[in-house]
């Protein structure tokens, strides 16, 4: 399972690239407006500069084809741009229309296995189930998962899983069991991943023993 990192913050990015483990960002709206910088096609062509790999931009417009005119803008700002269109009817005659430009759609805001199967059916490169979304409201948000994967593998679907709205380092182990490709995590979360209380307190107690033996 790649792991991509889900936010507009430069530095987080930055940090984040200095790992090595980070194939892709995600944004939305709400992450880019946190940052406070109102010029969208900035932020996004920085991004896109760090990291090399898929970089997720969402459209701001509702309807189909405002949708497609804007995301042929927005896939026009870097070679690595994603254009993140919503799971509503617009959004899936829009992902159709861009699949059929080649240009590459994550198939965002995806709460059930029925509109993963259409954004897949329209030719989208992702789609991406929200997880936390899907628990806050009372669901089993990596249920979701599991049955977009299952059936997605079982009909050899090119549509890869983006496992989105992660909230802590459960649902990371829970995507990566569940076969997710990707998933999308906010920068705590990617720290959170490789912190255990046994691996500092092995560290300590390897350099305490090995002080002692060297007398420093
Ligand atoms: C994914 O592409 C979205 O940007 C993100 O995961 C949404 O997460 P949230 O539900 O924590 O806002």
């Amino acid at each position: 399972m790649q792991i991509f990192l889900d936010t507009a913050n430069i530095d987080q990015i930055k940090e984040a690239a200095r790992l090595g483990v980070i194939s892709g960002v995600t944004t939305n709206p709400s992450l880019v407006s946190k940052e406070g910088k109102a010029d969208y096609e900035a932020v996004v062509k920085e991004i896109c500069s760090i990291i090399p790999g898929p970089i997720s931009v969402e459209v701001l417009v509702e309807k189909a084809k405002a949708m497609i005119e804007q995301a042929q803008k927005i896939a026009a700002w870097a070679p690595n741009v994603v254009v993140k269109i919503p799971a509503t009817a617009d959004g899936l005659e829009a992902t159709s229309a861009l699949a059929k430009k080649k240009i590459r759609v994550n198939f965002t805001l995806c709460f059930s296995l029925n509109q993963a199967l259409l954004g897949a059916q329209a030719g989208a490169a992702y789609v991406s189930p929200f997880v936390g979304r899907l628990d806050d409201a009372g669901h089993d948000g990596m249920e979701v998962v599991r049955d977009i994967v299952d059936v997605f593998e079982y009909y050899e679907f090119d549509t890869q899983v983006i496992a989105a709205s992660i909230r802590h380092p459960q649902h990371c182990l829970a995507a990566a069991l569940a076969g997710a490709h990707i998933a999308t995590v906010p920068y705590k979360v990617l720290t959170q991943m490789i912190q255990h209380p046994l691996t500092d307190i092995g560290v300590a107690r390897f350099l305490g023993d090995w002080q002692r033996l060297s007398g420093q």
